[in-house]
Parts: structure tokens; sequence; C-alpha cells
């Protein structure tokens, strides 16, 4: 098996303004080979009769390999991308198996790639690529170790992205996972309802677990259409680390999974969006200069034409610091538990020493690889968006060591949005507590 490879990765490193393309590579050789298998009856659905997946994740019957979704990939070439975690050293082999719309399975080899950035958990998460048959008009690929597996004993995975209309929202945020009994309702539903002030249509939110109210605010969102939330277990089937890279211990897989929503997000909403904004859920990408994404998101393509990825940089405000701004009309929102982010107007100054994370707003189709901070492998190129032109609003608990309240930075940005963000609350608090 070759390997697709990339002669030059796009990587931020601290304090770099970073622009640069990638030149994809190819081998072809691992696209030949095209084994039809037996055709079993000229019923497309009994060739095809596997049974369709149960949820977001799903192993494969080693336990070891375990596929989120397939995505069709014309952009280079027709390739299925099929999104999966892998155990690093073991995934080798892994076959293709596709239902063509003429009722005969074909079957070939997958080009196995797994994603740079795993911070050194055994587990990460892969690309397994095959080529689409020509003529096959696949609209389900089953996966396994075996080249001989007969296609009724697997899980037939829907190949997503078949269609590519245009997109029908401007903004889609991603929020990798919510997890751990999240319980911050209020500065939840003030950051949905800053997100769509902003100009998002569109919050795709991957549950592992919140809170029995937070359950009930995602379903006020989903039912409002803002919201699409997908189940997101992964502790059913990996030993799960809570940091984010990996403490030598004998968990799996880092911090939910984090990069495989994150990839997820992004080929689930590639031609839905036209941009995709990636953060968590206490982070909000404030600009200064303008006062939507959209506007922001016309100047600085203007003056990078040839940008696809905007990275932004994170600014701390502790939930240790608050200030009061005297604004009136917010009785109702005692009765959701949670911090207000209107209170929150100091940010630590970052430190030019340590690495300062970055969120970032991209343009989907441009993308093939993603981590947290910085994309891996693109089409298009990457820059670093001043702190003068917008920040990522970070509102959360100090960090071990916080900066003194002396060095705290007043920065009032949040509060142009204050009018806006109160009159949506509350009608979002209207409809929700009655
Ligand atoms: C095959 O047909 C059955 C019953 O009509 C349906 O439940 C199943 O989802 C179909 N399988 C596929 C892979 O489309
Ligand atoms: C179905 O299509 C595949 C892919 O083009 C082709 O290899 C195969 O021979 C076709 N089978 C039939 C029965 O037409
Ligand atoms: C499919 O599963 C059945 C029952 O587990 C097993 O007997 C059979 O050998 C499997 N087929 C193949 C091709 O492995
Ligand atoms: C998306 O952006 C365009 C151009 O900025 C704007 O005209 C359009 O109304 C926006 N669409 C939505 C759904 O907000
Ligand atoms: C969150 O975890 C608790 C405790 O394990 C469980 O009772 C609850 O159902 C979970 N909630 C969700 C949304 O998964
Ligand atoms: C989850 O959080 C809510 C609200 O803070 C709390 O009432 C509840 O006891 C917590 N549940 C668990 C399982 O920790
Ligand atoms: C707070 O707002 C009220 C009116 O809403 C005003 O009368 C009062 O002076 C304000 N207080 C401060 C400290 O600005
Ligand atoms: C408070 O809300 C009421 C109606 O809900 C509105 O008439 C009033 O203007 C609001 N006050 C402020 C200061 O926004
Ligand atoms: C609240 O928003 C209004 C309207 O945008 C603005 O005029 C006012 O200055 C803001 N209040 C504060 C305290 O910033």
């Amino acid at each position: 098996m070759s390997n697709m490879k990339h002669s030059v990765t796009f990587k931020l490193l601290v304090g770099t303004i970073g622009v640069t393309c990638i030149v994809l590579c190819f081998n072809l050789q691992w696209l030949v080979k095209l084994k039809p298998l037996r055709r079993t009856s000229t019923d497309g659905n009994l060739t095809c009769r596997g049974k369709l997946p149960e949820d977001t994740i799903t192993p494969l019957k080693d336990l070891r390999t375990f596929i989120i979704a397939p995505y069709l990939d014309n952009r280079e070439r027709n390739i299925v991308r099929i999104l999966g975690i892998v155990h690093h050293t073991d995934a080798k082999e892994l076959y293709c198996y596709f239902c063509c719309a003429n009722t005969t399975v074909l079957q070939s080899k997958a080009e196995i790639d797994v994603h740079e950035d795993r911070f050194g958990f055994p587990y990460g998460l892969a690309d397994i690529i095959c080529a689409e048959p020509p003529q096959c008009r696949a609209a389900h690929v089953a996966i396994d170790r075996s080249p001989s597996e007969d296609i009724a004993n697997l899980t037939v995975f829907p190949i997503r992205n078949r269609e590519t209309a245009t997109p029908t929202a401007n903004f889609t945020v991603c929020i990798s996972t919510m997890f751990g009994n999240y319980s911050n309702g209020l500065q939840f539903i003030q950051t949905i309802e800053m997100y769509k002030i902003l100009g998002a249509q569109k919050v795709t939110i991957y549950l592992n677990n919140c809170s029995r109210q937070m359950e009930e605010v995602l379903q006020y969102y989903t039912k409002e259409g803002t919201v699409e939330v997908i189940p997101w277990h992964i502790q059913r089937y990996l030993k799960m680390s809570k940091s984010w890279r990996y403490p030598n211990d004998d968990t799996e897989i880092g911090y939910y999974g984090q990069l495989s929503t994150l990839n997820d997000c992004i080929y689930r909403n590639m031609y839905s969006s036209k941009f995709v904004v990636l953060n968590d859920q206490d982070e909000i990408i404030l600009p200064f200069k303008h006062r939507t994404w959209d506007n922001m998101m016309e100047s600085l393509q203007r003056e990078n034409p040839n940008v696809a990825v905007f990275v932004f940089e994170n600014h701390l405000f502790p939930h240790t610091a608050l200030t009061d701004g005297n604004f009136t009309n917010m009785s109702l929102w005692n009765r959701v538990p949670g911090f207000n982010i209107l209170q929150h107007t100091l940010r630590q100054p970052n430190s030019p020493d340590i690495f300062n994370s970055r969120k970032m707003i991209v343009d989907p189709r441009a993308v093939i690889q993603t981590s947290v901070h910085s994309v891996l492998k693109q089409y298009r190129d990457s820059q670093y968006v001043p702190l003068e032109s917008a920040l990522v609003y970070h509102c959360r608990d100090p960090p071990e060591e916080p900066a003194p309240t002396s060095s705290l930075i007043e920065d009032k940005n949040i509060w142009r949005f204050n009018e806006t963000l109160i009159r949506n609350v509350n009608n979002m608090l209207n409809h929700f507590l009655k």
C-alpha cells in the first residue's frame, strides 16, 4: 500500500504568521484493482443487505477500528473518504465493499492515512480512502479487515456528500464535544444567541454528556432549527482521557475524541455551509471592527483572496474577575444556572513564552484534515488574524496559575452587543421557561 504524501504540511507555531500552501503528491497505484464479488440477486437491497449503523461510532468486528462516516470527495479525484478511529500501529489492511446501483458489490483495498496529530495516544483519527468505482453509483459502503467477508455480515454506511448543492448557511459553528454533566446553561444560551447575532445559521454539537436542563436547552434549539446534536458516546468503545496529551497511562484516546468530531463536522457541513467556525462552547470569535462575521469575513477575504483558513488568537476572560455592566432587563437570567458573559470584560494578557491556542473560521471545501489550532492538510492558504480585528472571547475558569488581577486588560467589546443580546436571550428564556 502506498501513502498519499503531502510534501509540506502547514503547522502553526507560536508567533509565526504562517501562510503556506500544501502540494499534494500522489502515487496512484492503490487506485487500481476493483474485484467484483458474487452477485447474489437482482434486488439491489439484497446484495447489500448488511445492517445500517445505529450510532455515530460503529466498531468493526476487530473492536479496534471504529467507523464514523464515509464522505464522497471528488475535489481531486473520485474517492470515498471514510473517517474512522484506528489503532495507529494496528491499522494495516482494510477493504471497502461498495454496493453498486446495479446490484454488484465491488471490493477494493483502502489506503489508510492516520492523521498526524494524535498527541501520543494509541488511537487516532484516520482517513480510510477508497477510489470510487466508476459507473457504480454506490449509495452504501462497508469496511472490513478481510477481503472476503460476506457483506451480509457487515454494517453498510450511507455515503454522504453525494449532493454538492450551494450552501444554505453562511456560518455553521462546530462544537467539538460537550461532556461531563455540562450545566453552564446561561453562558451557553448567551453564546448561541451571540453566534446567531454574528451570523451563524447552525451549530453542530457532539454531545457526550450534559445536565438535564442543558438537554432541554439543546432540545429547544434543535426544535428552533439552530442546533444539530450528534450523539458522541466514545467512552463506550475506547478508554477516554480527559487530557489532550497522552499521560502514558492505559487511556486510549484524548479529550473525548475532539479531533474526530472536528473533522467529521467539517465534512458534514462541507457543502451546506459557506464557512465553518471551529470552537468550543465557551468560546466566541468576536470581531472588533465589524458587527457580524459576514462583514468581517467579506473584508478578510477581500484582503486575502487565496486564504481559506483564518486563525484567531484565544484570549481568556476568567470567571473569577467579573464586572457589573449596570444593564437592566436581566431578571429572568437568575432562573438558569451559569455564568453571564456580559460580566466578562477583563482578559488575561497572553504570554509570549507559552503556546496561546487559536481557533479557526474555515472554508470547509478547502480543508482536507484539521487539528484543533491549525489545519493539517488543505488546498488553500492559512492566515493569522491579528488581535485588532478579532479575538477568541474565551470565558472560563482561570488556569492553575492565574494572572494577577492587576495585570488583567479591560476589554468591553462584548458590551457593544448588549441590547440585542439581552433582548434575544430574554426572548429565548420567555419561551424556554414557560
Ligand atoms: C434494505 O431494505 C430494508 C427493508 O426495506 C431496509 O430496512 C434496509 O435499511 C435496506 N438496507 C439498505 C442498506 O438500504
Ligand atoms: C455493475 O457495475 C460495475 C461497475 O461499473 C461493473 O464492474 C459490473 O460489471 C456491473 N455489473 C453488472 C451486472 O452490470
Ligand atoms: C458471516 O457470518 C456467519 C455467522 O456469523 C458466519 O458463519 C460466516 O462464515 C460469515 N461469512 C463470512 C464470509 O465470513
Ligand atoms: C449570507 O450572506 C450573504 C452575503 O453576505 C447575505 O446576503 C445572506 O443574507 C446571508 N444568508 C443568511 C441566511 O443569512
Ligand atoms: C450524563 O451522565 C449521567 C451520569 O452518568 C447520566 O445519568 C446522564 O443520562 C448522562 N446524560 C447524557 C445526556 O448523556
Ligand atoms: C449535574 O449538574 C446539575 C446542575 O449543576 C446538578 O444538579 C446535578 O446534580 C449534576 N449531576 C451529576 C450526575 O453530577
Ligand atoms: C445604572 O443605570 C440607571 C438607569 O438604568 C442609572 O440611573 C444609574 O445612574 C446607572 N448607574 C451607574 C453606576 O451607571
Ligand atoms: C426592557 O424590556 C422592555 C420590554 O420587555 C422594554 O420595553 C424596555 O425598553 C427594555 N429596557 C431596556 C433598558 O432595554
Ligand atoms: C449597549 O448597547 C447600546 C446600543 O448598541 C450602546 O449604545 C451602549 O453604549 C451599550 N452599553 C454599554 C454599557 O456599552
